[in-house]
């Protein structure tokens, strides 16, 4: 606990804002190495723009989904960063569609197409889709306006949207490489994280209970 103290008490005196001047600063700074065709971006720079910005959103949303667990279980709080992270993984997110849609595929009719006849492209999209909500009402205006208890209940949908997320990545991939499985993996790990022990002993009682009335 002294480690997570000391962490909580330097984490107050930093500011959120410069996260977003990060984000910003990072996906500038890939979009002009893949201008300018530098490093990894000399074969397919479209391509490999899309990708990146594909796995740094997926990253950020695993990040903006471990705020909560490591709070939880090691006492580390950072959820003064969540809007951030959470926001930051939307707009790589639509950097990643809008370097797909844009650059890659270029015309209206291909996007539907692709996202039509693709499965993988599919499931991405949904999760696009279901981000968008969440990216509209992260600020405090909207928390007010909902409520915490709808507000809540609507940004559950950030699981089933990295979930899918790393369907996507999974479906995308050929062969059976490691990667995409340890971010599904690490999603799954977080999400039965959030369930409390209290929630869990209280399913666990439940069924008992059921059992030994039937
Ligand atoms: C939450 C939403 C999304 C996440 C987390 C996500 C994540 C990813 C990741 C991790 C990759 C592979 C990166 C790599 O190989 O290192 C990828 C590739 C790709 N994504 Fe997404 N994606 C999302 C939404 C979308 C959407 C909305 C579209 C288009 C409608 C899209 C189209 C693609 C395509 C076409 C590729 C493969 C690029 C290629 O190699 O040809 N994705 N995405």
């Amino acid at each position: 606990m002294a480690l997570a103290n000391s962490i909580n008490g330097a984490v107050r005196r930093v500011p959120a804002w410069p996260l977003y001047l990060l984000g910003a600063g990072w996906m500038g700074w890939q979009f002009w190495l893949a201008l300018t065709g530098q490093g990894k971006y000399g074969v397919e720079p479209i391509n490999v723009l899309e990708r990146e910005y594909g796995l740094d959103a997926l990253i950020l949303l695993v990040a903006g989904l471990a705020v909560t667990p490591l709070r939880t279980w090691a006492g580390v709080n950072l959820i003064k960063f969540r809007r951030a992270i959470g926001l930051l993984a939307f707009f790589f997110v639509l950097a990643h569609f809008l370097v797909f849609a844009l650059l890659d595929v270029q015309t209206l009719g291909r996007v539907v197409t692709e996202v039509v006849k693709r499965p993988y492209v599919t499931v991405g999209f949904i999760a696009f889709l279901a981000l968008i909500p969440l990216a509209l009402t992260s600020n405090n205006w909207s928390i007010r306006r909902m409520g915490p208890v709808r507000w809540r209940r609507l940004h559950k949908l950030v699981y089933p949207a990295a979930l899918l997320g790393a369907l996507h990545f999974i479906w995308l991939v050929k062969g059976w490489p490691l990667e995409p499985f340890l971010y599904m993996g690490g999603l799954i790990l977080l999400l039965a994280l959030r369930l409390k022990w209290s929630r869990i002993r209280e399913i666990a009682t439940t069924r008992r209970g059921g059992a030994r009335t039937s």
